[in-house]
């Protein structure tokens, strides 16, 4: 645990053995190493301006998931992605893009030694048809197994799209069954390829990942640990809500915050913050996810409170992510302040508007050192 100076009135609340008082007692504020998400969206083109300093406003590194348009197959297009997403990124800030590369039926197994030496840290399986941009995902796992032979030889990562696609079943049932059918087989022919099983939302996939080994990991978001699926259709069709996979009833939502907050290492952040332009979302068939990134720690600082599990927090945020992908936890730190603020109602997305999660509502946590920490004139919101 590094030592960091901070603010005389701040109280360090991570990294020492007293737990966090309950949430409407006297702690003001929350010091935590820095942390990654394991688990973005930025887009491309103009995009990228609004949402690259959103995300290195908190975190020091993340995963970037590779569900372009076309996707992200070959390490040259991950490395010119990269390339983009840095030029993005404000003076003064520091923030690395982790890259991953997207798992086809036909990605060439020596790719994976070709990423591995550029530094591509992951592979992405979206089985086709689950969620946007996955058209050009796995149509049957059976056939990427030498890919994945490889990968699991040299340590790379795959990171899952956990639903089936079968129209059969029932939408709420997708993460349960892909379990059953798919994750169970796959992980008897792998036993030592590391699995993140991306953004759960029940409390089957809670369970599965519990009982299983250090191989499989499991990533959560802000808004699944917040919200059920009433927030769908609470007053009206709320597509701002929408997500894959989608929301699901409370049990799942209490499942998964008991596993946010349990402090076991299989569990750690990846906000799926994927935006899309407010007319998509807004629409007759509105896009799937949700935009978090403009509010993310402050967001799970949220969901952690509910629960007065804000002890909990720098292990999810800050550790768990970076040791199940043997990289090095960061060393900076970022301070949250108990002090009530309100959600911008949008931001410029390229020649469109992006509408954020929570947009116009109040938040009771606010990160309030992006400013000193990183050299920043002006604190985005
Ligand atoms: O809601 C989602 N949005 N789920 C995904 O899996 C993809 C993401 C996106 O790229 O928009
Ligand atoms: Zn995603």
């Amino acid at each position: 645990m590094t030592a960091h100076a901070i603010d005389a009135t701040a109280t360090r609340q991570f990294g020492d053995n007293r737990s966090m008082r309950p949430a409407n007692t006297s702690a003001q504020t929350l010091t935590l190493t820095r942390p990654d998400d394991w688990h973005l969206h930025v887009r491309d083109g103009d995009a990228l301006h609004t949402v690259v300093p959103h995300t290195a406003a908190q975190f020091g590194r993340a995963i970037i998931m590779p569900n372009l348009r076309p996707p992200v197959t070959n390490v040259m297009q991950a490395l010119a992605y990269k390339a983009r997403i840095l030029a993005a990124v404000p003076e003064g800030m520091t923030f690395e893009p982790l890259m991953t590369l997207y798992l086809t039926d036909h990605l060439p197994p020596d790719e994976i030694a070709r990423a591995q030496e550029a530094g591509v840290v992951a592979v992405k399986l979206y089985p086709a048809g689950a969620t946007t941009n996955s058209d050009a995902g796995v149509t049957d796992v059976r056939k990427t197994y030498k890919t994945l032979e490889a990968m699991q030889r040299a340590g790379v990562p795959l990171l899952v799209h956990g639903e089936v696609t079968a129209p059969e079943v029932d939408l709420f049932d997708r993460e349960a069954v892909f379990i059953d059918t798919q994750l169970i087989p796959l992980r008897r022919d792998f036993p030592e390829l590391k699995i993140v099983f991306e953004h759960i939302t029940t409390r089957e996939a809670v369970q599965y990942v519990q009982q299983s080994d250090r191989y499989l990991a499991a990533t959560l978001t802000a808004h699944h640990l917040l919200f059920n699926r009433n927030a769908l259709f609470t007053g009206g069709l709320r597509a701002h809500y929408y997500c894959l996979p989608v929301l699901k009833r409370e049990t799942h939502r209490q499942a998964l915050l008991a596993a946010a907050t349990s402090g076991s290492a299989q569990f750690f952040l990846g906000t799926d913050s994927a935006p899309h332009p407010v007319h998509l979302k807004e629409h007759a068939s509105g896009c799937a996810g949700c935009y978090t990134a403009h509010a993310a720690l402050e967001l799970y600082a949220q969901a952690f409170d509910s629960v007065h599990a804000l002890d909990k927090l720098e292990t999810f945020a800050s550790f768990n992510g970076a040791d199940f992908y043997g990289l090095p936890r960061n060393t900076g730190i970022l301070t949250l302040q108990r002090a009530p603020w309100t959600v911008p109602d949008c931001f410029a997305f390229g020649e469109a508007t992006l509408k954020p999660l929570c947009a116009g509502e109040t938040l009771s946590w606010r990160v309030v050192n992006r400013q000193s920490l990183w050299g920043i004139t002006a604190t985005s919101a």
